[in-house]
């Protein structure tokens, strides 16, 4: 799913004017060796380091490796499990008819899938990262509630100067969540499930905190749209995260918090219920500066 990197490439206000076709006769043989390659390299990589809840969602989906996912077969499993719906939009939307369609079951996402030679990094997020990382979970009857919450949150936000918070939400759960799995601490943000370098770096590299999700922690924690995460928040369930974040009322939130400083998500603080502390070591090597901090 978008953040809030690229919301104004399209000028667009309603989701119909978003809106492309798939067009999966379209994709050539490279594209679908493209999608199988991806998807048996993340299955390997994540193994036994994804949430249930997860594969669950791959299983229920029929989400295979065999080709990029048709997106008429792929709603007719995703209707009949929470209700959502895959829509095909041409890439980054605005903030508007993302938040919309959000709020009405519907998950935009993009088409085109990356070239062999980007396997590893691509700057806009494709098919593999918008269906392998977002649309499992959404047959996850709490997680669907979730996301059609943030969509909701979203359009209040956009008139009470809370998206930048609210993308902060998106970052530490949606995109880059960690979450309790019988009493192991395991992944289902989409930005880890379709990256096979932040996987590895989660799975190998001791340098990254680990920290109990908190709403208010992570609506005041910065980010790094262009590099791995130093701080990792760990949900107890995709209910109690609905539970924690449809309790708190974000309006005065966001009043509050553009009042007090951004949080680093290199520092660790008095508050913070610390699941594993990081060695810091990646960040040594590659010191951030705070400019690009959002
Ligand atoms: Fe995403």
């Amino acid at each position: 799913m978008g953040d809030d990197k690229g919301h104004a490439i399209l000028e667009a206000q309603s989701v119909e004017e978003c809106l492309i076709e798939q067009r999966w006769g379209d994709y050539t043989p490279q594209d679908h060796a493209t999608w199988q390659t991806l998807y048996n390299r993340q299955v390997g990589a994540l193994k036994g380091h994804v949430c249930d809840e997860y594969l669950d969602g791959l299983r229920r989906l029929h989400l295979g490796p065999d080709t990029v996912p048709d997106y008429e077969k792929l709603n007719r499993h995703l209707r009949a499990a929470t209700g959502w719906e895959v829509l095909p939009v041409p890439g980054l939307i605005a903030s508007k008819p993302f938040f919309t369609m959000l709020s009405n079951r519907q998950f935009p996402a993009g088409t085109f899938i990356r070239k062999p030679e980007q396997l590893d990094y691509l700057e806009e997020p494709d098919i593999f990262h918008d269906v392998f990382g977002h649309i499992p979970l959404l047959s996850h009857p709490d997680y669907a509630s979730y996301m059609q919450e943030y969509g909701k949150a979203g359009l209040k936000a956009l008139d009470h100067k809370g998206i930048k918070f609210l993308a902060r939400l998106n970052w530490y759960t949606i995109e880059f969540g960690l979450i309790r799995n019988n009493g192991e601490v395991r992944a289902y943000g989409a930005g880890i499930m379709s990256s096979f370098g932040e996987t590895k770096y989660l799975i190998n590299d001791p340098s990254s905190n680990w920290l109990q999700f908190d709403v208010d922690r992570v609506l005041r924690t910065g980010y790094y749209i262009d590099d791995l995460q130093a701080t990792y928040f760990t949900i107890d369930s995709f209910e109690a995260l609905f539970k924690e974040c449809i309790e708190r009322p974000f309006l005065p939130l966001y009043e509050k918090f553009r009042a007090m400083p951004t949080l680093s998500p290199f520092e660790l603080y008095p508050e913070d219920r610390i699941l594993r502390r990081g060695t810091g070591e990646y960040w040594r090597e590659f010191p951030k500066t705070k400019t690009k901090l959002k």
